[in-house]
């Protein structure tokens, strides 16, 4: 197939995800919308359909609660294919969502999207609203000046290594059975594992249980960490509200000062044995033992360390592929399941935003490169194997076509 060929093929998964007004992952494994998703999903979209990009972002943020949080699904319609569903979540929320947030991703692509296809009055009416939203997780996720998970379904990186210390807390005193579907749908040796899914029920009843009460959940929850790419993500996304502003003839100085706030920040999150910003738990202190990519999103947040970027170029050469989501130096490294190893399109589209803002030209054309040669060897599946390009977890992936129109196949990217 030719570059074009597979152009094509990426449109038509776009709008074969389509299910009117927002986009789903894929079908069957993930039949709802998800919050980051549809951010890159737009971006995809803007390649062909300017209009279609923004209503994307609009079905989003019309699910945001009056807090300000948008949640990680909306529920839009039922579907008894993904566990946990709306029952299990029980927000009372309409439409029905999740009791979480994802990582906010949203302002950095509507950034992108309106530079290269404009669209100045829809992104006026979604400014207040993100600016909610990343007030929101001022407000409810931030422990030590660093924005934090409470689930690590909210971090977007599941069962990443990030999550261990965190999770080995976790009591799963009171889990019922339940039958997964996840695995029903793909290879379950691409998935995390049951004692992983136990956990992240524990934190869910821990939310239902006191009404999604997001200041408890935070207080006293049975998980919470501070996230390495959450935190360099919202740095990044509040400074492009900044700039957002000052296109839309607004006061950009909140979002600004919020960026050099969490900035600031930073040393909590810097690991003297990884020598890298890691995860760390707030409950008890302790350190991920493993640097990952969320690592190597610093660079999108103006971060630049040369010893934590020696370990990421370290890591980088371990592999043949693309970024790896875990280093494969460590023992709990394992190239095909999801987080603890594989290669994601769209994590290095992200951190090839930021090698391009730290002038990394010839980084970020490899990165591309190999972004791209894993499309085109594999198809658009949701992630690979870093060290021999085997296609992992679902097929026919929004945001992996999404990600090949908007950069990977883009010279001019
Ligand atoms: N990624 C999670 C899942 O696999 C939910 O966001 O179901």
């Amino acid at each position: 197939m030719t570059d074009e060929d597979l152009d094509a093929v990426a449109r038509d998964i776009l709008t074969s995800n389509d299910r009117g007004g927002y986009t789903i992952p894929t079908a069957g494994l993930y039949p709802f919308q998800w919050n980051w998703d549809s951010a890159f999903a737009a971006w995809g979209f803007s390649t062909f359909d300017a209009d279609r990009a923004w209503t994307e972002l609009e079905t989003l943020f019309s699910a945001q609660w009056t807090t300000g949080m948008v949640p990680h699904i909306v529920f839009h319609q039922e579907d008894d294919g993904y566990f946990p569903g709306p029952d299990v979540w029980a927000t009372g929320t309409t439409p029905a969502t999740s009791g979480i947030s994802q990582p906010p991703v949203a302002a950095i692509l509507a950034r992108l999207i309106h530079d290269s296809v404009g669209g100045t009055e829809r992104l006026r009416a979604l400014y207040p609203k993100l600016l909610a939203w990343h007030r929101w997780w001022r407000e409810s996720r931030m422990a030590h000046g660093i924005a934090c998970v409470a689930h690590p379904w909210e971090s977007g990186r599941d069962n990443c290594p990030d999550w261990d210390p965190g999770m080995a807390n976790v009591d799963t005193t009171g889990i019922g059975p339940y039958q997964r579907r996840d695995t029903g749908h793909v290879d379950a040796a691409m998935r995390p594992g049951k004692e992983d899914y136990d956990r992240y029920l524990a934190m869910v009843k821990f939310g239902r249980d006191c009404g999604w009460d997001q200041e408890k959940i935070r207080d006293d929850g049975p998980f919470l960490m501070g996230d390495p790419a959450i935190t360099f993500i919202l740095v990044r996304a509040n400074r492009d509200l900044a700039a957002i502003a000052e296109a839309l003839g607004e006061d950009g100085a909140v979002p600004a000062a919020w960026a050099d706030e969490m900035e600031a920040a930073l040393p909590w999150l810097w690991s003297e044995s990884l020598q890298a910003y890691a995860a760390r738990d707030v409950r008890t202190g302790t350190f991920a033992g493993t640097i990952s990519s969320g690592a190597a999103l610093g660079l999108l947040a103006g971060v630049e360390n040369a010893a934590m970027e020696e370990k990421l170029a370290a890591m980088w050469d371990r592999v043949r592929y693309g970024i790896p989501s875990n280093d494969p130096a460590t023992p709990s490294f394992e190239p095909r399941r999801y987080w603890r190893g594989p290669t994601w399109p769209v994590v290095n589209a992200l951190i090839a935003v930021g090698l391009k803002s730290a002038g990394r030209i010839a980084d970020e054309a490899r990165l591309r490169r190999e972004t791209a040669e894993l499309i085109r060897r594999g198809g658009f599946y949701e992630y690979f194997d870093p060290m021999d390009g085997t296609a992992c977890g679902g097929d026919q992936f929004t945001w992996t076509a999404a990600i090949w129109l908007a950069w990977a196949n883009r010279e001019d990217a």
